[in-house]
């Protein structure tokens, strides 16, 4: 009875299935995987959320696009990273997961096409589908850094791709988007009338501020959607705070806010509170923005430290966001490596295959734990995925 948009089978998979047993079994799992920064012993501050109870939220004041004085906080965030925006082309949303949904719908038609990276974020899978559009992969190869496979991009185009998405920082890579690849991504979605759909939820989160990063604005000659959040710039994604940037020649931008405008009306679905304590929340983000770096670069160089004792892993190159890669011998499934950390070391950690790496074998890990427990389920990961010695 429910429709083919959703998975055929509900069922748990194996690594699901693995985990529950375990938690069934009083083991106490230490979660390699987890990307909540609520829930890493992060410290925020008593007062950060007293804004939301300011007594403008007793009004509702429904505005399809957002609240202007949130929209101006937004623009003025932008800025700080470095990219001018007007805060008539900002637009809230409670989610980046929301953003994409919208976007789909403004920019796409049933059975239309949008290009994502390979390997990244999961859940596209689920946000295309659900609004009946195809999810069409292009590559990023690495070779001591992660870049687009431009071949790739130009294989995967037909005459129904409406957007180009691409995650700056990707996740799990930690890639940026490089200059000369948005220059020719650029170049391509122009001729086509594709626009470009720029995922920056992790943009803060740099490792190293002299590398070569853009981020999708930058490109003025081509319709374009940057996406961020408080989810990810100041680690409180309970808020669903999200928003879109728009850029591009200014009578495509004016047609598609007009277009977005209408979509957006349909849902209202920005909650008001938080559009009203958006400046001070954008603000005070800083500080668990800064505790969340600091514990990234910590985890990594940790990390990086005990790998060096397993010569047969590499830790992969990483340039920003929450997560690790590390490449390990493939001397055995991805998914028995993963359950065999889960049963004998109490330890979950992602395989590539769950974000479709291009062949085995990766192991997936977030920098955001606990420093300690973080370092004891390392040691566990390196020493078994190095395999028999
Ligand atoms: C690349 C990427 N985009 C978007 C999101 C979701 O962000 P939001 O909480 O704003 O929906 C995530 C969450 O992990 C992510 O990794």
């Amino acid at each position: 009875m429910t429709s083919s948009r959703l998975p055929s089978s509900l069922e748990l998979n194996a690594v699901a299935r693995a985990i529950q047993a375990r938690r069934r079994s009083g083991a106490s799992i230490v979660d390699l995987t987890e990307s909540n920064p609520t829930r890493v012993g992060l410290s925020y501050p008593k007062q950060l959320l007293a804004p939301l109870a300011d007594a403008r939220s007793a009004e509702y004041d429904p505005q399809p696009l957002g609240l202007w004085s949130a929209r101006a906080a937004v623009a003025a965030d932008f800025r700080r990273r470095g990219i001018v925006i007007s805060a008539d082309r900002v637009v809230l949303t409670s989610s980046t997961s929301e953003a994409y949904a919208l976007l789909f719908k403004l920019l796409c038609d049933a059975g239309d096409r949008v290009l994502v990276p390979h390997p990244s974020y999961p859940l596209f899978e689920h946000l295309t589908r659900l609004e009946c559009v195809e999810a069409v992969p292009y590559s990023l190869e690495y070779h001591g850094q992660w870049r687009i496979d431009m071949a790739s991009v130009r294989h995967a185009i037909s005459d129904r791709t409406r957007a180009i998405l691409i995650v700056s920082p990707n996740n799990p890579t930690g890639s940026f988007l490089h200059r000369d690849d948005l220059a020719l991504l650029a170049e391509i979605a122009a001729e086509r009338s594709i626009a470009l759909i720029g995922d920056e939820v992790f943009a803060d989160y740099k490792l190293d501020p002299a590398e070569a990063a853009t981020h999708v604005l930058a490109a003025s000659d081509v319709v374009a959607f940057s996406l961020g959040g408080l989810s990810k710039s100041a680690g409180l994604p309970q808020l669903k705070l999200g928003w879109i940037g728009f850029g591009g020649p200014s009578d495509q931008v004016d047609a598609m806010l007009a277009a977005y405008e209408i979509v957006a009306d349909t849902y209202l679905s920005v909650s008001t509170p938080v559009q009203t304590a958006a400046a001070d929340l954008i603000e005070s983000g800083a500080g668990i923005r800064a505790q969340i770096m600091a514990r990234v670069k910590r985890n990594l160089e940790s990390l990086r430290a005990q790998a060096a004792s397993f010569p047969a892993i590499d830790v992969l190159r990483v340039e920003g966001g929450w997560s690790a890669v590390m490449q390990v011998p493939a001397v055995q499934p991805e998914e028995s490596l993963i359950l065999d950390l889960l049963e004998n070391d109490d330890v979950l950690v992602h395989p590539g295959y769950f974000f479709d790496f291009p062949r085995e074998a990766f192991v997936v890990v977030s920098l955001l734990g606990e420093p300690a427990a973080f370092d004891k389920a390392i040691a566990r990961v390196l020493a078994r995925a190095a395999g028999p010695s």
